[in-house]
């Protein structure tokens, strides 16, 4: 099974250039890179949208995505709304109390997708996960927009970590095989294991963060995306960058 995972596009209105950089260029020639690789299967982990959650552009990211033809599932950042996104995706049946989470078997694999939009992880959600880790006795690949662990980047650990990390750890820590877990947020490329959790930080579509600054600062304007695949019980992870748009 061979996924690859793109990750905060923060697209914005069409015509404007956040940061002097083309985000909307960034995405098409993404796609086009992607789609030689063939995937099974595409993962958008979230921030669709620059800043606030508008349903044209996650309409205007639904079409470009449409029309690569590589099957893909989104899943909602903290620059989204996921009600938005599932109505503009066609994902409502997939909606549980405002979170947008689900299992999918890509190839023989099951993969779980989850909502950390608002920044935690709702009881039901937990509960809905604690039931899906249960029945999945073997290794676990877990897509979700946030870390599930402090990275080591002071601006994003102290400013926008996930909240309840601990506890959350704690549910991983108890399955009995490997947690294999790919996110963004970040704007980084990093990888941290703790214990049976391996958490791999995928660098966005828009600009890199510096990972030692406390302050906000744009490390480089490469873009990425992390190729995943899985055979039997090895999994081989690799990121690829490729040069940014500017205006
Ligand atoms: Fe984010």
């Amino acid at each position: 099974m061979k996924i690859i995972q793109i990750t905060d596009l923060h697209v914005d209105e069409e015509g404007e250039y956040p940061f002097d950089i083309d985000v909307r260029k960034n995405l098409l020639r993404m796609l086009t890179y992607i789609k030689k690789e063939k995937p099974d299967h595409l993962v958008v982990s979230g921030d669709l949208c620059y800043r606030d959650p508008k349903p044209a552009i996650k309409e205007w990211v639904k079409e470009i995505l449409d029309y690569s033809e590589v099957p893909y599932s989104v899943i909602a950042g903290n620059h989204d709304d996921s009600t938005m996104l599932a109505e503009v995706f066609q994902l409502k049946h997939l909606l549980n109390e405002g979170e947008l989470y689900f299992a999918k078997k890509i190839e023989k694999e099951t993969v779980l997708f989850l909502d950390s939009a608002k920044g935690a992880l709702s009881k039901k959600q937990t509960n809905w996960l604690k039931r899906q880790l249960k029945n999945a006795n073997d290794d676990v690949l877990i897509f979700m927009h946030h870390p599930p662990v402090k990275a080591g980047v002071p601006f994003m650990d102290q400013r926008y970590p996930l909240q309840y990390i601990e506890a959350l750890q704690q549910l991983f820590f108890e399955h009995p095989a490997n947690i294999h877990v790919c996110c963004g947020h970040y704007h980084v490329e990093k990888t941290i294991r703790l214990k049976n959790l391996t958490v791999q930080i995928t660098p966005s579509c828009f600009f890199q963060i510096d990972q030692h600054s406390s302050e906000f600062k744009v490390d480089h304007h490469r873009i990425a995306y992390r190729e995943v695949v899985v055979e039997g019980d090895v999994l081989k992870s690799t990121v690829r960058y490729f040069n940014g748009s500017k205006k």
